[in-house]
């Protein structure tokens, strides 16, 4: 007999025979019967084993079983609403094809977080990691989807680059045969190189910082979902992040109910549009509540998490200083010091998941800054080179992907959104 999903299962009438493959997530006796919890990659039920109903052998690989062995189950389906979902199989055969040994992940043994972490190659089985690692990969389809839809052409771009995106402080550098090559921030500047060719473009793919602080929304490689389009302005770029906001939420919320209400999680769709305050306004906010800041500084943590707090949708901060900024900024025409660039802000203290703007078009201005900010012009030549050739107002952005997730799950810990965290204290596994 061919083998069912459990969700599968689960659309079966009763007296119907079903055939499921998977582990064992626990199991319980209570007088002949014993009962077990069987996960596969599709959900999780109950089986009941009683004796004469199903075989003698299965009856003792089942009390055999032992927590996450691999196990293969037939039985008729039946309606119970004790079991949850409100059916179950009764087993006629139970077999286990890898038997586990004993799960070390126990509630006595977890003393701590690092210690789930340590074992994270076991523990994400876990309902809860599962839940968010579902929640997280419904993001990049939402996206990918988003995008497709909206005529962008997807595009991959190297990971070992020379010319840093984000400034000096977090780069990662490497031995290139000799040469000092760096772990890429972000793949901005490729995607400004090919939105001549596709003019519209976007990428999905990992980022890397050396952050040298261990705070709850940094990990040192994360993965980032950046678009980037020719003739537009900030107006349309926030726009964009507006859809696409939307549209992830949407998504989520209608095809991982289940796993949002695992994780005890409550989402609303956001409304359109999504509110805007600019720097300064944060600024005044701040200043109030006496947090006040140094005007030309980036929003300090406490302070982006204060303004956080007080929205329960999305919203952007727009017109930061250039002084906060990376070189590659455009600045207002009434103001060479405020940039158009804005940062999308997450509800409820979670706070910044994507920034974009406007990007320098002209040649003489963007090799100014780079003089600046005493950047390595010749890593940056083919960078300053696009200015020369019909190059137009353009705007992109770049969300973050665990941030996303992690205020979609609602979670404490940006690591929670990762399968295999990397972060300043931690590599392995
Ligand atoms: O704000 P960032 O540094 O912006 C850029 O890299 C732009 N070049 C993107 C663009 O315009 N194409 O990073 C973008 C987003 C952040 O808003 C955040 O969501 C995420 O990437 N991010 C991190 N996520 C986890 N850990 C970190 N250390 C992160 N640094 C940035
Ligand atoms: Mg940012």
């Amino acid at each position: 007999m061919s083998l069912h999903t459990i969700d599968q299962v689960f659309k079966l009438q009763d007296g119907e025979t079903a055939r499921i493959h998977g582990w064992v997530r626990s199991k319980s006796r209570i007088g002949g019967l014993t009962f077990a919890i069987i996960r596969d990659g599709t959900g999780e039920m109950q089986v009941a084993a009683r004796k004469g109903v199903a075989d003698d052998k299965s009856i003792s690989a089942i009390n055999d079983a032992s927590k996450e062995s691999a196990v293969v189950v037939e039985g008729s389906v039946k309606t119970d609403p004790r079991a949850s979902g409100g059916k179950e199989i009764q087993v006629k055969s139970f077999q286990v094809l890898a038997k586990a040994e004993k799960w070390p992940i126990t509630k006595s043994a977890v003393t701590s977080p690092s210690f789930l972490y340590d074992n994270r190659h076991l523990s994400i089985r876990g309902r809860k990691s599962a839940a968010v690692m579902k929640v997280r990969a419904e993001i990049i389809y939402a996206s990918f989807d988003f995008f497709v839809q909206g005529g962008f052409t997807l595009i991959s771009a190297p990971t070992i680059v020379q010319s840093a995106c984000e400034g000096g402080s977090t780069l990662f550098e490497l031995d290139y045969f000799g040469q000092k090559v760096y772990l890429s921030q972000s793949a901005q500047l490729y995607e400004e190189a090919a939105i001549f060719a596709f003019e519209k473009v976007f990428i999905f793919q990992p980022a890397f910082r050396a952050e040298k602080s261990k705070t709850s929304k940094h990990l040192t490689e994360f993965w980032m979902i950046e678009a980037e389009q020719a003739f537009v302005e900030q107006q349309d770029n926030l726009k964009l992040q507006e859809e696409l906001v939307h549209a992830i939420v949407s998504r989520v919320v209608e095809k991982r109910a289940k796993e949002l209400a695992t994780l005890g999680r409550n989402v609303r769709v956001p409304e359109k549009p999504l509110p805007r305050i600019s720097y300064d306004e944060v600024l005044g906010m701040a200043s109030k509540k006496g947090i006040g800041f140094t005007w030309g500084e980036d929003i300090p943590t406490n302070v982006e998490r204060m303004v956080s707090q007080a929205f329960d949708r999305p919203f952007f901060i727009t017109d930061y200083p250039l002084s906060a900024r990376g070189f590659y900024h455009m600045t207002k025409p009434d103001n060479d010091k405020v940039t158009k660039s804005a940062d999308l802000i997450a509800p409820e203290g979670y706070g910044e998941i994507a920034t974009g703007g406007e990007r320098v078009s002209d040649y003489d201005m963007l090799l100014e800054r780079v003089k600046k900010q005493e950047l390595p012009a010749e890593s940056f030549q083919w960078y300053l080179d696009l200015r020369k050739y019909g190059m137009s107002t353009h705007a992109g952005f770049g969300i973050g992907v665990e941030r996303t997730a992690r205020w979609l799950c609602g979670l404490k810990h940006i690591r929670a959104a990762s399968l295999f965290p990397r972060t300043m204290t931690r590599v392995n596994p």
